[in-house]
C-alpha cells in the first residue's frame, strides 16, 4: 500500500524524510530552549496563501487543492481531517517543502518556498520541518541510534550520537539503541522514526497519519508521546488522522473535503 498522497510521486518519501530529519540548528530561534512555556505568542510558523496543486497530464489532470489559505502558530497543535482522497496528504506535502504548489504562496518560518531553489529549499528545511509518515522508512543496515545519528551527521550538526541517544531515550527506546529494525516491532520502530524527526529539534513536526500501521493500543500510546514531545519541546504539530478522538486532544481541528478547507475551529 502507498504512503497516501505522496509514494506515488516521483520523489522518494524515504530518502526525503531522511533528508529533512538531517538537520542543523535552527537560525530561527526556535530551540526549546528559548519557549520555556512551549509557545511563544504570535509567531507565524505557516503562512499559506490560495495554495492550489493539479496533478497528471490532461485529459487526465487532477485538481487536488482548490485555494487553501491558512495561518499556523508557533506552538499550536492542528489535526487536519478529511475523507480518503480530499487532499490532506498533498497539503502536508506543500507545507512541508516536499512538493510545489501549481499555484499560490507557502511560507514556513518566514522562509517564501516558492523562492527558492530544490537546493535551498532542502537546506532551508533542515531543522524547520520534521515528518513522521505512516511508514516508518527505517534504513535496515543501520540500528536504531544510526538511523536517528547518521542524518544529523550528515548535515553537519554536532554531536549527532549524543543527541540521538537522547532523544531515543526520550521516545523510551534506550534500551534498544543497537536493534536493527527488523529486531523492534512497528511501535518500536515509529518510535525511532519519531526519534529521527525530533532530534534536530524542529520548529513544525508534520505527522500524516502516524498510527496507521499500529495496532490500537500502540497507536495510542505513540499519540501520547508525540504530544508529550510536543509538549515538552514546543514543537508545532501538524497532524492529519482519520480519528475523532485524536483530533479532539488538538488544539485545532481542520477539515479537508474536495480540496478545499471547509471548517477550521480556530476562524476567525
Ligand atoms: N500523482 C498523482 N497524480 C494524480 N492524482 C493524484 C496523485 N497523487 C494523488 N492524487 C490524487 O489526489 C487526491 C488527494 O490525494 P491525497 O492528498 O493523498 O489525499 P488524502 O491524503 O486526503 O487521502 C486523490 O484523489 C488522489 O487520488
Ligand atoms: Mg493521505
Amino acid at each position: 500500500m502507498r504512503q497516501p498522497g505522496i509514494g506515488q510521486r516521483p520523489s522518494s518519501p524515504c530518502i526525503r524524510a531522511i533528508v529533512t530529519a538531517s538537520a542543523s540548528p535552527s537560525p530561527t530561534g526556535t530551540s526549546p530552549d528559548d519557549r520555556p512555556d512551549g509557545s511563544s505568542g504570535d509567531t507565524i510558523v505557516i503562512d499559506a496563501r490560495n495554495l492550489t496543486l493539479a496533478l497528471g497530464r490532461p485529459p487526465a489532470r487532477t485538481q487536488i487543492l482548490r485555494g487553501i489559505d491558512l495561518t499556523v502558530r508557533q506552538g499550536e497543535s492542528v489535526a487536519l481531517l478529511g475523507p480518503s482522497g480530499s487532499g490532506k496528504s498533498s497539503l502536508m506535502a506543500l507545507l512541508s517543502g516536499m512538493e510545489r504548489p501549481t499555484g499560490g504562496s507557502v511560507s514556513v518560518a518566514g522562509l517564501e518556498f516558492d523562492r527558492l531553489s530544490e537546493d535551498q529549499l532542502a537546506i532551508a528545511r533542515r531543522g524547520r520541518i520534521g515528518i513522521i509518515l505512516q511508514a516508518f522508512h527505517l534504513l535496515p543496515t543501520m540500528t536504531a541510534l544510526e538511523n536517528v545519528a547518521v542524518p544529523m551527521e550528515l548535515a553537519g550538526m554536532a554531536k549527532p550520537f549524543a543527541r540521538a541517544e537522547e532523544e531515543l531515550t526520550a521516545v523510551g527506546l534506550g534500551h534498544r539503541l543497537t536493534h536493527y529494525p527488523s529486531q523492534l516491532s512497528g511501535g518500536e520502530q515509529q518510535r525511532v522514526a519519531i526519534a529521527r524527526a525530533l532530534a534536530p529539534r524542529p520548529a513544525l513536526l508534520f505527522a500524516d497519519e502516524p498510527t496507521g500501521n499500529l495496532d490500537g493500543a500502540t497507536g495510542a500510546a505513540i499519540m501520547d508521546l508525540l504530544f508529550a514531545r510536543h509538549a515538552a519541546a514546543g514543537t508545532t504539530l501538524f497532524v492529519i488522522t482519520h480519528d475523532p478522538a485524536l483530533a479532539a486532544r488538538c488544539g485545532r481541528v481542520i477539515a479537508l473535503a474536495d480540496g478545499r478547507i471547509v471548517s477550521d475551529n480556530a476562524a476567525a
